[in-house]
């Protein structure tokens, strides 16, 4: 067999990214290009919340001018603060590709949140996301109301799958992403709900899936607060069914990293650790360890390039360069970092086989 040694993944794109504010967006941004990414979907769960046009094309202009190449698809937070009105504004001037739905307070800044046992009051908002092809991107877990409800972070996503399936009856046409998935459930019921799927159908309800999430299991974050995001890495098992569908190459799983960089001194405080796991500067080569691992390389472009910009229907990109991986062995650094900001990198210290070019 010839081994590969260099693979084209043309316009890359991350669908899931935290990019921060002030200092630690300025150390961050760029690592999205140097990462190998050409199209990133970026979170709006700044303190306070992305809720108004001003704010997302204010943020994307400051995105922008730390990483000129780098194509920004911006989103707001879904609160009682967005009305119709203004989804139908931002999307005539493109200002958003889609809204979040974090349910409160299962999450980092997720206290804004919504109650996703009642999406009812929302149901206008969905109807103005649907009518302009926008995406709803949802954090997946239910909160638990009380004790008795048995509710935790072993089980959240599973009890949260029953209200995804909801609102897409309740709203076929609408684009929605069940973002980080992490469990077997969560692959079951995003295959569930395409399982009419014919070759060349637009898809309208999609998982992604991260780097950590293709090789974290519990045992990897009790003990490590590095290791530790929400949802959390959950069982071997659960983990195996996640790398089964992102190296499947169907269309519906693509690659949302979920890179969330928190300062060194939130992963180690007394009063309860920062959920997030930073990726972002060696996500391909992170997610490309683990399909050669599998023998499934010739799939790697459809789940970081091909199915999260169909879904999208990303058009115009600022970049011209294509994305290259090359087999060319490095370490992960033990810290990125500027004078004002360390963060600890996934797998700090790491061997990993690919490294990052960007071609003409
Ligand atoms: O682990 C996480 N970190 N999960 C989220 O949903 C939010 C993110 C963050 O913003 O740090
Ligand atoms: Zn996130």
């Amino acid at each position: 067999m010839i081994e590969i040694t260099e693979i084209e993944l043309g316009v890359t794109a991350d669908m899931h990214v935290h990019l921060r504010e002030g200092k630690m967006m300025e150390l961050i941004t760029p690592t999205v290009r140097e990462g190998g990414v050409a199209v990133a979907y970026i979170m709006p769960n700044l303190v306070p919340p992305i809720t108004t046009i001003d704010k997302v094309v204010e943020y994307k202009k400051q995105l922008e001018a730390l990483s000129p190449t780098t194509t920004f698809l911006m989103s707001f937070y879904l609160s009682k603060d967005l009305s119709p009105e203004l989804i139908n504004e931002a999307a005539k001037i493109g200002a958003i590709q889609g809204v979040k739905c974090y349910p409160a307070g299962v999450t980092t800044n997720s206290a804004h949140g919504v109650d996703p046992n009642d999406f009812t009051a929302f149901y206008p908002i969905f109807e103005a996301l649907e009518a302009n092809n926008l995406v709803l991107n949802i954090h997946g877990e239910s909160p638990p109301k009380k004790d008795s409800d048995d509710i935790h972070i072993l089980n959240a996503e599973s009890k949260f799958l029953p209200i995804l399936s909801k609102l897409h009856s309740d709203f076929p046409n609408l684009k929605i992403i069940l973002e980080h998935c992490t469990s077997q459930d969560a692959v079951e019921a995003i295959e569930k709900l395409n399982a009419g799927y014919k070759d060349g159908d637009k898809v309208t309800v999609a998982g992604t899936i991260t780097a950590h999430h293709l090789s974290l299991t519990i045992d990897s974050w009790a003990g490590n607060p590095i290791n530790f995001c929400k949802p959390v890495a959950k069982f071997p098992s659960d983990r195996n069914h996640l790398v089964k569908a992102a190296t499947s190459g169907k269309p519906y799983f693509f690659f949302g990293s979920d890179s969330a960089p928190h300062p060194i001194e939130g992963k180690a405080r007394h009063t309860g650790v920062c959920a997030g796991i930073y990726t972002q500067k060696y996500a391909l080569s992170y997610v490309a360890e683990v399909f050669e691992k599998n023998n499934k390389l010739e799939n790697l472009k459809t789940f970081v390039t091909d199915a999260g910009v169909s879904f999208y229907e990303v058009k115009d990109v600022k970049c011209s360069d294509k994305c290259w991986l090359v087999k060319d062995k490095f370490n992960v650094p033990e810290v990125i970092s500027s004078k004002d900001v360390t963060v600890v990198p996934f797998k700090a210290g790491d061997e990993l086989q690919w490294k990052v070019e960007w071609r003409k």
